[in-house]
């Protein structure tokens, strides 16, 4: 992706600067024992549970929980976006962050919103005098008014129109994604006899352009390529129109596919509502949307690729889930989109629609694993239910601890018939419970290990890995050892920056959080063994899990079944 800072520089970043360092600026340190120590600038306190571990680069609270690396740290008490916090450290160590873009910022980034302002002035400029275009977007019922509102534009079929119609130079133009230059070296526009949607960031500065044709010509869609100012993941199409519209927080916010859902909504009225831009829904659009509002409403096709895309969102949305918050899925009927409904049903029928028929996450979880574990066991029996259970787990512990976490839990135990989950404990006092002996399964203690020296994953040969991914934990430890792999000089921080994004990333921090503290907190013994016998553990697991079926429902078990079940579930739990 344009504009990306490489992995490998993080790695690199977290091994050079010293997390002590960087917090005791903000919040003044006092060394105790391998750590150091500090009230918690977290939340409030009178004796201190925040603390720092030099060795693993690496901050946890046991008062409320909090943790990460350097970045997280900058990134969540000084609120710095996550390039700030990366070119922050950098600079404090004398290093300059590298981009993966092949196309660097020459101009500054001021002259690229100009360019893309520019054209954007030009596009709703050439609107005005295409009758085609207006004619396209009447035929949709859109209003002056509301193309006003979305700055909506056309741009008309020609090859070389920015240049001039525009102050801003090739390059910037270049840059941005509005020209493209061919193999023989020459330019040309991107976007030609194109109904424009320019996509504006939450300041309302244009960063990109999605362009439709008016005909059925194909690509349907064309849109600005990732730039500098423009990633996909990281933006929503109508946020800032919504925010504009909304002077406090809205209620709730309407996730919909397209560019002309948003638009065809806020036409007849619901003006909260807004778009992913062709990708799938990322965490981080996640928790942009519930800074703005806590209830969030996925609305998406009741195809196989609308559910597909629902459950990903789902994924996105379950670190962010707590109580006060709600993430709700509306499957629209088949052939419809938000657009079509509601012209042809009205503001009212779409707004009941989300009102009575939107899932809550948890109802769309487990309707959608249930189904999953019934297909992968036995028509009848609780093979399903073992199943069910592995498969809701991982999930549930993606979601902040709290009241909502265990309600979930509940209805996870309800389900299966036995409690394979405890709700979580109260949040620990102070630094007396670190990683109860409990929670010390093979598994766990081999991602420690790797944690607390990553190069010894190198040591094992790719051969003694003969286990099914299915086994709890099992996937995370292999992706763990691939990072590793081919980054073998990586660090404990550099391991827990590469899961940021991904969903296992929380569940890692939470282990590693575990080791805080501890007095083997300098490290484990002898780490190599301790994830061979893991990599043994699972094979065995794997064995076993391919001959042993629970085939009865706990209503037609004996006491001595029913007890097998759960410890059977209850070993996997501890994976
Ligand atoms: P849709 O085809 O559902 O868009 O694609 P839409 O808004 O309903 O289109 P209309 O109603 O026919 O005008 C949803 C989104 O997927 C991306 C766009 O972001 C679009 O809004 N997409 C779709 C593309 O990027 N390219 C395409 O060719 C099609
Ligand atoms: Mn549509």
């Amino acid at each position: 992706m344009a504009g990306r800072i490489p992995q490998s520089f993080i790695d690199e970043l977290l091994a050079r600067v010293d997390i002590v360092d960087v917090i005791d600026r903000y919040v003044p340190l006092k060394k105790a024992g391998n750590n150091h120590k500090a009230c918690c600038p977290f939340h409030n306190e009178k004796t201190p549970s925040f603390n720092v571990s030099q060795t693993k680069q690496f901050y946890h609270c046991f008062g409320c929980g909090v943790s990460g690396t350097a970045i997280s740290f900058l990134m969540d008490f000084d609120h710095m976006h996550f390039v700030d916090a990366v070119e922050y450290l950098a600079d404090s160590v004398g290093l300059e962050v590298p981009r993966d873009a092949i196309v660097p910022i020459t101009p500054s980034q001021q002259g690229l919103y100009d360019a893309l302002q520019q054209c954007s002035a030009y596009y709703t400029a050439q609107l005005r005098t295409h009758e085609c275009a207006i004619n396209y977007l009447k035929n949709r019922h859109i209003t002056g008014e509301t193309a006003l509102d979305f700055q909506i534009g056309f741009a008309p079929d020609q090859w070389h129109a920015l240049i001039g119609a525009t102050q801003s130079n090739e390059s910037s133009l270049i840059t941005t994604g509005m020209l493209i230059r061919n193999d023989s070296g020459k330019t040309h526009d991107r976007f030609r006899n194109r109904i424009m949607f320019p996509i504006r960031d939450r300041r309302g500065r244009v960063i990109g352009f999605g362009g439709r044709v008016m005909d059925n010509a194909e690509p349907k869609y064309l849109n600005s390529p990732e730039t500098p100012l423009f990633q996909k993941g990281r933006e929503l199409y109508g946020l800032y129109e919504l925010r504009k519209h909304k002077r406090n927080r809205a209620d709730r916010i309407i996730v919909v596919e397209g560019y002309m859902d948003v638009i065809a909504l806020a036409q007849q009225g619901i003006k909260n509502a807004v778009a992913t831009l062709g990708t799938a829904t990322s965490p981080e659009q996640v928790s942009l949307l519930f800074r703005e509002t806590d209830e969030i409403v996925f609305c998406f096709d009741g195809d196989n690729a609308g559910t597909k895309a629902a459950w990903r969102a789902l994924n996105s949305a379950l670190p962010s889930l707590k109580s006060g918050r709600d993430a709700r899925f509306l499957f629209l009927p088949a052939g419809e989109d938000p657009d079509s409904l509601v012209n042809t049903h009205g503001k009212d029928h779409f707004e009941q629609l989300v009102q009575n028929n939107a899932l809550e996450a948890s109802e769309f979880m487990f309707s959608t694993l249930m189904e999953q574990s019934r297909k992968g066991s036995d028509e009848s029996g609780t093979g399903h239910k073992a199943r069910l259970a592995e498969l809701v787990r991982p999930m549930i512990e993606q979601m902040p601890k709290g009241v909502y976490r265990e309600l979930v839990t509940q209805q996870l135990n309800d389900r299966v018939g036995v409690q394979v989950m405890t709700a979580a404990a109260p949040e620990p006092q102070a630094a007396t419970q670190h990683s109860s002996t409990a929670r010390q399964t093979p598994v766990r203690r081999a991602l420690i290990a790797i944690l607390s020296q990553p190069a010894v994953v190198l040591e094992i040969d790719p051969e003694e890995y003969n286990f099914s991914d299915q086994i709890p934990g099992a996937s995370l430890l292999l992706q763990v050892v691939s990072v590793v792999e081919n980054n073998p000089a990586i660090t404990h921080s550099g391991v827990l920056e590469y899961f940021r994004e991904k969903p296992e990333g929380a569940s890692l921090i939470k282990l590693a959080a575990n080791t805080i503290g501890e007095s083997a907190e300098t490290g484990i013994d002898d780490p190599l063994s301790v994830v061979r016998h893991a990599i043994q553990w699972l094979n065995k697991e794997s064995r076993l899990l391919n001959t042993t079926s629970i085939d009865k429902p706990p209503s037609a078990m004996t006491a001595d079944e029913k007890e097998a079940l759960r410890q059977r579930i209850e070993s996997l739990k501890k994976s």
